[in-house]
């Protein structure tokens, strides 16, 4: 994620989230966290919108963290988020870390069955952690980190986005992901 994404970012956070973050905090987040890495999914082709989704991970010593991931309204539900959280996980890996963890709401069962998706488990609730509601947050970790199982997994999604976007679209989208880490 680059400073001059934060628009398109911003075109997102405030349509899928109602405690938005402002493109101030974007902006901290990218200058002045050493420890924050975000990263998008650009489309290449002109009929998607040109960022289709974003996140990222704090690193916390040999922990990860994820504060945020969104996928842009119009391309939900195609494996975009599976394949940007899969590389997210990848990336916390790669910075050395075991585990990573994340808040998400109560009531968000979209955004728990994608992390169950993926691996990640129930460990706790922090409470009244929403300020704009009071509600919940499910705290999920998903721990042990294994890089050859994670790797598999996203091949195994890579293979469903090329049935999903077509392997034009999806080819002109995606480096694949090698099955065993480069030399
Ligand atoms: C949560 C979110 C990132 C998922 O992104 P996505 O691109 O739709 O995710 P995927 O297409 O990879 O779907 C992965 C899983 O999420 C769940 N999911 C996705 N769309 C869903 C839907 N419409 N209804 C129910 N579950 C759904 C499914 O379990 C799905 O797995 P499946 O397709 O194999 O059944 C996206 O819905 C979003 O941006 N939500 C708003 C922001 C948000 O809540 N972020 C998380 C904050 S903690």
């Amino acid at each position: 994620m680059h400073l001059d994404d934060i628009p398109q970012v911003m075109a997102i956070e405030r349509r899928v989230f109602s405690l938005a973050w402002t493109s101030g905090i974007y902006r901290r987040e990218l200058t002045a966290n050493p420890w924050s890495h975000y990263r998008v999914l650009r489309a290449t082709v002109a009929s998607l919108p040109p960022l289709l989704a974003y996140g990222g991970i704090w690193q916390m010593g040999d922990a990860a963290h994820v504060p945020t991931i969104a996928t842009h309204p119009d391309v939900t539900g195609r494996q975009l988020g599976s394949y940007l959280l899969l590389k997210l996980v990848l990336l916390s890996i790669e910075m050395g870390c075991f585990e990573i963890t994340l808040e998400v709401r109560a009531s968000n069962q979209r955004a728990q069955a994608l992390y169950l998706r993926h691996g990640f488990e129930n460990v706790g609730t922090r409470r009244r952690y929403y300020s704009d509601n009071n509600e919940d947050a499910i705290i999920m970790t998903r721990s042990h980190l294994d890089p050859t199982q994670v790797r598999s997994e996203l091949i195994a999604v890579e293979t469903q986005l090329q049935s999903i976007w077509g392997a034009e679209t999806a080819g002109r989208l995606l480096p694949r992901t090698p099955s065993h880490p480069p030399d």
